[in-house]
């Protein structure tokens, strides 16, 4: 799995900006539009200040990078399968000059008690049984009254690259570890992507 993500890693942005592009969607507006609805909410939550917010599936930091400097009293921490993506993803922060925010290969379910988490762009990429385990771990994670958030393509379930979940699997896997499904939005521009939010009890 990590050597299909390591191929794509150094031209990930300009893969993903002809894919979008075919679509009328512009790249960095897409980028800018789901740092824009995560921030905003992120700023009502009151994180704890002193433990991470992770992103699960960072990829080469796109997200993470913007969430840092936007929120810069807050620590990132980004996580990804391949060492490719991390390993792009640590040239960028250097040379912007990020301090609060850190990559490491992973996943979900390594490492202690964050303030919370979000992942953009993962999910649909998950076989069921990896899907499940980083919803679970990404909530487990999270400390009391701390946030997940994150976006998955709504259907049945399919074999192949674009794995689908249902709303009930979603809420399900959410609540084994005390969290509680707050809000399931329908994205603007893809009726089939949900952005999750998640409460830890
Ligand atoms: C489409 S990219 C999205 C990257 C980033 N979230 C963004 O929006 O720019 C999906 C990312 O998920 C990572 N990934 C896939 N399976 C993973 C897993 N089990 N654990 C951690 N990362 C994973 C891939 O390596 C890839 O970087």
């Amino acid at each position: 799995m990590s050597d299909h993500w390591d191929a794509q890693a150094e031209t990930f942005g300009e893969a993903m900006s002809a894919v979008w592009s075919e679509t009328g969607t512009d790249y960095v507006q897409r980028a800018y539009a789901c740092v824009d609805w995560i921030t905003l909410r992120m700023k009502t939550w009151k994180l704890n200040k002193d433990l991470p917010v992770l992103d699960f599936g960072c990829g080469i930091g796109r997200l993470t990078l913007l969430m840092a400097e936007l929120l810069p009293m807050l620590t990132f921490e980004g996580v990804d399968i391949s060492p490719k993506m991390i390993a792009h993803a640590e040239r960028s922060r250097k040379m912007a000059g990020l301090e609060n925010v850190s990559f490491k290969v992973g996943s979900a379910d390594e490492g202690g008690t964050i303030a919370g988490a979000y992942s953009m762009l993962v999910i649909q990429h998950l076989d069921r049984r990896e899907a499940r385990l980083n919803i679970e771990s990404m909530v487990a994670r999270t400390q009391p009254r701390g946030r997940v958030v994150f976006q998955f393509v709504e259907g049945a379930y399919h074999e192949g690259h674009d794995h689908r979940y249902t709303l009930d699997e979603i809420h399900y896997w959410a609540s084994m570890h005390g969290g509680v499904v707050e809000a399931m939005d329908v994205d603007g521009d893809y009726p089939e992507w949900i952005w999750t939010t998640v409460v830890k009890r």
